[in-house]
């Protein structure tokens, strides 16, 4: 007989921003941040990113209760020259300290063509194409890079060392869609590997190795043993980029020493590295963007490979899943949901109904 709790539920974006709303207000986070966090996790529900969105809730609420993640902390910001500021997150949400760098780096973009932000002492910001939409929202092209805890050996190591720390960035266009890359450089992002446990599935078996080094299409079995770089000593070398750029440059914990998500003894010390550009530095607005347009219909009209229907643009799934879920709502499980709601109960904020 089918597992009740496998069952899928779609859920309206609005009434699922509103109850995390009202789980992170409830956890003392302020109504302005549970804005930011509310928006960044119902974004990487919309876009299909369903491992970053709000099912990290109950992970982050383990935190603050916790103690290592601070719900009420503000992060600061310091100017270094006109166009590099540094933001210490003071252990708050990453989505906060990261919201408030972008936001930054757009305004020091739009007067001097590029803004930089690096930012400390933070936290995980799930998904970072929300910060390429913010750029993009803004009209600028950005890059957008964060270090994490260990989960992937180094080429030619066994054991996790550098983080699986997406590499993410963005360009506005005319009518085509924007150009948003936003990438782990794992064969697959960690989380894939929590929701499939959540949802009772097997993993590929090129995504992860046990503890014992031998592959596995057990997720649990994967959690105990490390993920694999993609291209091999190439995914590898992204990683320790990520570390170089968000955390050795930042003063933040870097070299396999970011906490992880489920380490309760300290604070994660996270580290992020933020660029706005301004896309008309070169020639006229729409000159440029009249050439993202061209490249896109030059990407997707390419000639196909046999088997192959359609040929997409970086992002371009991710916004059809979006436009979907706009409409038919988030699907979760029943599980998931239960979950969320046990959190909602635990601090007295008022349960999802499906
Ligand atoms: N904050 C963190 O520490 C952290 C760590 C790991 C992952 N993540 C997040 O996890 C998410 C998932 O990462 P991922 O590497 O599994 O993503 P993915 O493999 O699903 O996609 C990677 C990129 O490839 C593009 N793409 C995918 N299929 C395509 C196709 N058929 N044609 C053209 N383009 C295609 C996507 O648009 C995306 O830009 C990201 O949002 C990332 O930011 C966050």
């Amino acid at each position: 007989m089918a597992d009740a709790s496998h069952e899928i539920r779609h859920i309206k974006p609005a009434d699922l921003t509103t109850f995390i709303h009202s789980i992170l207000v409830k956890n003392g986070v302020s109504t302005e941040h549970a804005t930011i966090i509310s928006s960044c996790l119902v974004q990487a529900d919309l876009r299909g990113v369903d491992t970053h969105g709000s099912n990290r809730i109950p992970s982050y609420m383990k935190r603050i209760r916790q103690n290592v993640l601070s719900p009420t902390a503000i992060p600061t910001l310091t100017q270094q020259t006109p166009v590099v500021a540094l933001v210490d997150g003071k252990n708050a949400f990453g989505f906060v300290s990261a919201h408030m760098g972008m936001a930054r780096a757009i305004e020091m973009a739009s007067v001097y063509g590029i803004g930089l932000v690096s930012i400390k002492h933070s936290n995980h910001f799930g998904m970072s194409a929300w910060l390429v939409q913010q750029a993009l929202d803004a009209g600028m092209m950005s890059l957008v890079f964060t270090n994490s805890s260990p989960a992937l050996p180094v080429w030619g190591g066994k054991s996790k060392l550098m983080g699986v720390s997406p590499i993410a960035c963005g360009a506005p266009a005319g009518t085509a869609p924007p150009f948003i890359l936003d990438m782990a450089p794992s064969i697959a992002a960690r989380g894939k590997i929590y929701k499939a446990l959540r949802r009772g599935e097997k993993i590929p078996t090129d995504w992860a190795l046990d503890g014992e080094g031998n592959i596995t299409d057990d997720p649990a079995k994967a959690l105990e043993g490390v993920m694999l770089p993609m291209g091999g000593p190439k995914g590898s070398a992204l990683a320790i980029m990520m570390d170089v750029f968000s955390g050795v440059l930042s003063g933040s914990a870097f070299a396999g020493e970011v906490t992880g998500p489920y380490d309760p003894s300290k604070a994660a010390d996270v580290g992020h590295f933020l660029v706005a550009i301004k896309p008309d530095l070169f020639m006229g607005l729409e000159e440029f963007k009249g050439r993202m347009d061209y490249l896109y219909q030059r990407v997707v009209g390419s000639d196909k490979m046999g088997g192959v229907e359609r040929i997409y643009y970086p992002g371009e799934i991710e916004q059809i899943t979006r436009k979907k879920r706009e409409v038919e709502g988030i699907p979760f499980t029943v599980a998931e949901i239960e979950a969320l709601n046990g959190e909602a109960e635990m601090v007295g904020a008022e349960r999802l109904r499906v």
